[in-house]
């Protein structure tokens, strides 16, 4: 007879779950949902060994376990800490976790273009929504951001280095997914940049999702730059008969126009599964997929806006009459679909 596991007990934000030992804080966050989830910029489920870079998802521990209740002396990364029974943990009631990541984003910014207007990922970028929720109005410093030479890493993928947060994913995914990796983290502290071994094109068969992994601008698709904004584009589930992989993904349409070819991802933008290039690259018409319908998008960003259906976790509409009565119809419509 199998023994039973005993869960944990945690309190997030003054919400309790319980969860296997090993999960870390993030997960039992997901696993409650809503606003108590910390943001991750490097974290990345999929991906092991993920996480632990970037540091926005760091939250305080008001009390370590039931066994000892001590609070932890420093804010912890959510992402990489485990969860002890009995832990108490604030996340948005914590102004210290709030200041800390007002920090964090201030120094991911501090090299970061504000490019957004021009930039592909713009709409369904974190470190934008990072930026609306956490950025100062105005930049505390005066010196020159740091700059890279542009570098042709292929016909496919577009690398705009001055982007790159260096969360690591697109290395990680790398490593982990293709047969030679040919890229990854060069130099070191300031100096460090993603680069590809010896200038070669990165042409393994799975290398495209390093675009859907980034959690920034800094690695977009070749094919479709430009091409639209993200919010203009109707996102469809689509699935095709491939030997490669599961042929499942999400066709970005502008009127019967394939504009790019996803992964299908999940409220945090994390892949449900990994897609081949020749998916992503060599499909780009609706003859080659079984169009399922709508993908619906439930993640809080723009790209969620002119979709079918929207966020769960929409922000509280102001008094406003017409706004009120545009908000019931949706709901009408919504029901509707059901
Ligand atoms: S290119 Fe993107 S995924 Fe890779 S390290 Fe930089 S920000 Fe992360
Ligand atoms: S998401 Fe935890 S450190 Fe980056």
């Amino acid at each position: 007879m199998s023994e039973e596991v005993k869960k944990f007990k945690i309190t997030i934000d003054g919400q309790e779950t319980e969860v296997a030992p090993g999960t870390t804080i993030l997960e039992a966050a997901r696993q409650i949902g809503g606003k108590s989830v910390p943001p991750a910029m490097c974290y990345y489920k999929p991906l092991e060994t993920s996480g632990g870079r970037c540091r926005t998802c760091l939250v305080e521990v008001s009390k370590g376990s039931e066994a000892d209740p001590r609070p932890m002396p420093k804010l912890v990364a959510s992402c990489r800490t485990g969860v002890m029974d009995g832990m108490e943990v604030k996340n948005l009631n914590s102004e210290k976790t709030q200041e800390a990541r007002h920090a964090v984003t201030e120094f991911l910014l501090i090299n970061h273009p504000l490019d957004c207007p021009v930039c592909d990922q713009a709409g369904e970028c974190h470190l934008q929504d990072l930026g609306y929720e956490h950025g100062l109005e105005r930049t505390r410093t005066e010196f020159e951001r740091r700059t890279f030479e542009p570098e042709d890493i292929g016909p496919y993928i577009k690398l705009h280095m001055n982007r790159c947060i260096l969360c690591a994913r697109c290395v990680l995914l790398a490593n982990q997914l293709t047969e030679e990796r040919e890229h990854g983290i060069l130099f070191r502290g300031e100096q460090a940049e993603i680069s590809t071994y010896l200038n070669k094109a990165l042409d393994n068969d799975f290398i495209g999702n390093v675009i859907d992994v980034c959690p920034v601008g800094a690695l977009t698709d070749r094919t479709s730059r430009f091409a639209s904004r993200v919010w203009f584009t109707k996102p469809m589930n689509a699935s095709c008969e491939c030997d490669k992989c599961s042929g499942k993904v999400v066709l970005w349409m502008k009127g019967d126009e394939v504009i790019r070819v996803t992964t299908r991802q999940d409220q945090y933008a994390e892949s449900e599964e990994w897609i081949c290039n020749s998916c992503r690259w060599d499909k780009k018409d609706t003859k080659f997929w079984n169009i399922e319908g709508p993908r619906h998008i439930d993640r809080h960003s723009v790209i969620s806006l002119n979709h079918y259906q929207k966020p769960v976790d929409e922000p509280v509409l102001l008094d406003n009459p017409f706004a009120k009565q545009l908000s019931n119809k949706d709901e009408h419509q919504a029901e509707e679909q059901k």
